[in-house]
């Protein structure tokens, strides 16, 4: 028989930062409670977890998986990335190591992540517990960028260097011609999502659900808005001009374009969010463009990407910080069974 292992019942209490409800004592169960803070496609949150003796299972929930906008499940599996992260990085503050299989059983597509948690271990390295903080004040900037202020390159080198993985590359784009290209993609791929009504549905949903932070009446407004009114056009206008006033897109591409490279994608995302935060950088992803195929592939060649596939494009720029708060799902909906 095994013994148990030793693990940390927790690193004392106050320097753990609350984020919204408060923190769970069982130290596995504080580690998912960081993991539900990452950012999501729509705020969808698709996952759900089994926390074992020295596991916890990261799940896609595939009923919120969003099936028109995002067929292939790459916003769906970076958004797991991004909270398998987020779930490390808590494992790290508690000064736990981790050990990640992904897709531990090839039949079961949807078991994304075991990760094993050894109390015992050491860190994966001295800086990750530093953003444990930065996990609970992080939000998407929806905002517009101060166009006077540029991001420095020790900026973009503290964020090239937060991750660390052979098959990812991290593109800046800042020239000009390059931003403005992918500013009038950006405008024809949501001219020809919006003329979907499909989408538009799809959309309207997690509209009305709140995933912009507004309130209960904007978000009903909101929804109705979506589905009902030629918005389309508008939105085209105000996503291309987001991007064109950006003064730095990143891309994030890779080799391979499976459900595993996207994965480690959103980790690296993460990564990256929280290296930003942490010098009040606001980032904002710019998905529609990637979500048709044919201007996914003109954005990797319009970022040189050569045969790179591009996986996550985002906007990185200085702004107040963002008011609107986007609701996380209870801990309790989240664990599926937990064998504490
Ligand atoms: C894969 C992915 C794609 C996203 N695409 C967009 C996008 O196109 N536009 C946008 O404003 N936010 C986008 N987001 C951010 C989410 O809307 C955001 O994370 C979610 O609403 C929760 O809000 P928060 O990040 O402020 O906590 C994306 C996030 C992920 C992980």
């Amino acid at each position: 028989m095994t013994q148990a292992p030793t693990v940390p019942s927790t690193r004392p209490g106050s320097d753990w930062p609350v984020a919204d409800e408060a923190l769970p004592s069982h130290w596995l169960l504080r580690l998912v409670y960081y993991a539900r803070l990452a950012p999501s496609t729509h705020n969808t949150q698709p996952w759900k977890f089994v926390i074992g003796r020295r596991t916890i299972d990261v799940i896609a929930d595939e009923s919120r998986w969003l099936r028109v906008s995002d067929p292939y499940r790459r916003e769906l599996y970076i958004s797991l990335g991004c909270a398998i992260e987020s779930l490390r990085i808590a494992a790290d503050f508690a000064g736990s190591a981790t050990e990640v299989s992904y897709f531990p059983i090839p039949q079961d597509a949807t078991l994304v992540a075991r990760v094993e948690v050894d109390g015992a271990g050491s860190r994966r390295d001295s800086a990750v517990p530093e953003l444990l903080p930065h996990l609970a004040t992080r939000r998407t900037s929806h905002r517009k960028f101060d166009p006077t202020r540029a991001v420095t390159d020790e900026d973009r080198r503290a964020i090239y260097t937060c991750f660390d993985s052979p098959e990812l590359a991290l593109h800046f784009i800042t020239d000009r011609a390059a931003l403005d290209r992918l500013a009038e993609l950006e405008f024809l791929a949501d001219r020809e999502l919006f003329a979907d009504l499909a989408y538009r549905s799809e959309l309207a949903v997690s509209v009305g659900e709140g995933f912009l932070g507004t309130s209960w009446l904007a978000s009903k407004l909101g929804q109705f808005a979506v589905s009902m009114l030629p918005v389309g056009r508008q939105v085209a206008q105000s996503d291309a001009q987001r991007v064109s006033s950006a003064p730095l897109a990143a891309l994030l591409s890779t080799r391979h374009d499976r459900a595993l490279d996207q994965v480690h994608v959103g980790e690296a995302y993460m990564r990256i969010a929280l290296a930003a935060e942490s010098r009040q950088l606001r980032m904002q992803p710019i998905s529609q463009v990637l979500e048709l195929p044919e201007t996914r592939v003109q954005v990797a060649a319009a970022a040189e990407l050569d045969d790179r596939f591009a996986q996550h494009l985002f906007r990185l720029g200085h702004a107040l910080p963002e008011t609107e708060e986007r609701r996380r799902r209870p801990l309790k909906d989240l664990v599926l069974r937990a064998d504490l």
